[in-house]
């Protein structure tokens, strides 16, 4: 039987300890606990292909996620085709490399840091472009609330993509979002050739771990607070 957490009646000292307590593992049923806290973002994969029904039970969790006004705004394209991540990720870098050259940034920086983006990206048997539509979305005739409709479309399309991390954990995948995609989206949108209706918002790339890592999260009293 599952042990319960007695809630305090003061929901300040409820949780405040979780930063360092191995809270987690104090109940049977730590699978939950184990699946949000095991999921870490990996950047080195193995070089074993995802099997395509692995790639669609993570999409199908993805789609499983709450969004505005149920119209499901996210659009993916998957990517394992080795000269398209190839493509990709030569042609973001000669963007990011004129980006960062034009901010004065040192050039052995610069090739160092793109030399490392383009093996995450490459070195990555799979990679999911996630993009919004607003096709369907509600539209408005003013700004104000035409903005709020397309961070709401922002937020439908992150949730899902949450979803998808954690479905990778649950089934022994890892991931990681690059967020490349935001400052490039036409370009995004024209090497995978993705309809014009699609707003290319991340890049998750997915494998078998080929690391470890940790993290650690800071104390709940440091970004909460309750009236
Ligand atoms: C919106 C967003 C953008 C991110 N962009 C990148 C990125 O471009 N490159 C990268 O290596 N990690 C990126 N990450 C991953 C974060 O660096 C990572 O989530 C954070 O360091 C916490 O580590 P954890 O995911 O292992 O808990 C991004 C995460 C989010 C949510």
């Amino acid at each position: 039987m599952q042990k319960q957490r007695i809630a305090s009646a003061d929901p300040r000292d409820d949780y405040s300890d979780w930063r360092q307590s191995d809270w987690a593992s104090d109940i049977d049923d730590g699978s939950f606990w184990q699946l949000i806290r095991g999921r870490r973002s990996v950047r080195r994969y193995l070089p074993d292909p995802v099997e395509r029904s692995l790639l669609e039970k993570l999409l199908t969790a993805a789609i499983w996620a709450p969004s505005a006004h149920n119209r499901q705004p996210w659009r993916f394209c998957v990517v394992t085709s080795d000269p398209a991540k190839q493509d990709l990720s030569e042609r973001m870098a000669a963007r990011w490399r004129a980006d960062l050259s034009a901010d004065g940034v040192d050039a052995a920086f610069i090739e160092r840091r793109v030399r490392i983006s383009h093996a995450r990206i490459t070195g990555a048997p799979a990679l999911v472009a996630a993009s919004l539509s607003l096709e369907g979305m509600d539209d408005y005739p003013d700004p104000r609330r035409q903005e709020a409709e397309w961070l709401m479309a922002v937020q439908s399309t992150a949730l899902a993509c949450q979803n998808l991390l954690l479905a990778a954990q649950h089934f022994g995948l890892a991931a990681c979002w690059m967020c490349a995609p935001l400052f490039v989206p036409d370009l995004v949108r024209d090497v995978l050739d993705l309809p014009d209706s699609w707003h290319p918002q991340a890049l998750i790339t997915l494998g078998y771990a080929a690391e470890e890592k940790q993290r650690e999260r800071l104390p709940l009293a440091e970004r909460v607070i309750w009236r």
